[in-house]
């Protein structure tokens, strides 16, 4: 599939001022992208949970410009003026350029905002880029004859995404998504993400997850580089190989309403990622020790009380408490009774399996 725009003709003209807003919420990965080449193209396939309490509004007002062939844009951070995120998104939007060759013919004015504070230790790139690459193909559905299949928008949507920041690329899919070419998953790609090709078990179609801020620092390792030091990791082509057959594991399990099979994957994924980022060389450790002694708590939890609460981890200290709906009420006690003293400032967000993005203002502005 080619993502270029080749129409040259305007279905609509873009005299008039303009505006597309998109709302696009963050996922959880359950199998980690963990190791990439050129462009975000993961070494292997990843599978995520998107979220739905924690997302990215972004608006784009677009009008017509003198065309300079320079992309010239306005970029307001929740309502502030933001430079170093100007800077980022405008090369990033000339880096996908060729893909919207019209964006040199607008003035921009990009406004964006998160439902989770900024610097509560929740990654915002998977939320905000995909929000963005939305918007993106908003404008040229509105104006083009193209990407006029829910198909062909949603798969350009996440391609764009991906190019932003891998994990944005799951985030376009409703429920579950899959990213990552994969033996078991028939149409499956490198360059987007698609919606597991499967109905999810009744047990998991409204999961629940519970992001335990461990500590709101910034990372002292960024994922992009984390990434990189894959390339000489003594473990990556042991651990590429064996992501994919777990993520044939939790395939079954999400298909098969397997818990038990489920958190057994989750778990050993979430320690299998932190295990290569102490491995790397030179090695870094981003867990804490409230996150030992949370994980440690948990699993005594559900030893105790036979339940099917589970945990997983990003790249960073904070948990996310994975459990199925009818705990909701014991594992809010458990949050609210012990586990909330581990989280900074006692704070937490209750997030749950989402429904995806959806465009929220189709009126002209
Ligand atoms: C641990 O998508 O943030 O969350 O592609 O360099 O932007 P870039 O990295 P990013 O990496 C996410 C890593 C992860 C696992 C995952 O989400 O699959």
């Amino acid at each position: 599939m080619n993502f270029k725009l080749k129409i040259k003709e305007e279905k609509n003209s873009f005299e008039k001022e303009n505006k597309v807003v998109w709302q696009s919420p963050s996922n959880i990965a359950l199998i980690k992208y963990w190791g990439k080449k050129e462009k975000q193209i993961p070494q292997n396939a990843s599978v995520s949970f998107t979220l739905s309490e924690s997302y990215t509004e972004t608006e784009i007002v677009y009008s017509k410009k003198e065309s300079n062939n320079k992309i010239e844009i306005k970029f307001l951070f929740e309502e502030k003026d933001n430079e170093l995120f100007e800077k980022k998104i405008v090369k990033f939007l000339n880096y996908v350029l060729k893909y919207f060759p019209f964006l040199t013919k607008l003035n921009l004015t990009i406004k964006s905002k998160n439902s989770f504070p900024h610097s509560a230790g929740i990654a915002s790139s998977a939320s905000s880029m995909s929000a963005l690459a939305l918007c993106l193909c908003s404008i040229e559905k509105k104006h083009y004859d193209s990407l006029k299949t829910n198909d062909t928008f949603y798969r350009k949507a996440s391609f764009i995404a991906r190019l932003g920041s891998g994990s944005a690329a799951r985030s376009v899919f409703p429920f579950a998504a899959s990213w990552g070419k994969h033996a078991d998953l028939y149409n499956s790609s490198n360059k987007f993400a698609s919606i597991l090709p499967f109905n999810l078990h009744e047990n998991f179609k409204s999961y629940n997850d519970a992001i335990l801020i461990i500590s709101k620092k910034e990372k002292q390792v960024s994922s992009t580089a984390g990434h990189n030091l894959m390339k000489n990791h003594p473990f990556a082509k042991q651990r590429y190989k064996l992501a994919n057959k777990k993520l044939q594991i939790l395939l079954n399990a999400l298909q098969n309403g397997d818990l038990d099979g489920f958190i057994e994957v989750v778990e050993d994924e979430a320690l299998t990622l932190h295990s290569l980022m102490m491995s790397s060389n030179p090695g870094f450790i981003l867990i804490e020790p409230n996150t030992l002694a949370v994980i440690e708590k948990i699993r005594n939890y559900r030893k105790i009380n036979n339940s099917k609460l589970c945990f997983t981890l990003d790249a960073g200290p904070n948990i996310h408490l994975l459990y199925p709906d009818n705990e909701e009420d014991s594992v809010f006690e458990f949050i609210k009774n012990d586990l909330q003293n581990y989280c900074e400032n006692r704070f937490w967000i209750s997030d749950k399996i989402g429904k995806g993005p959806f465009e929220i203002n189709k009126q002209n502005a």
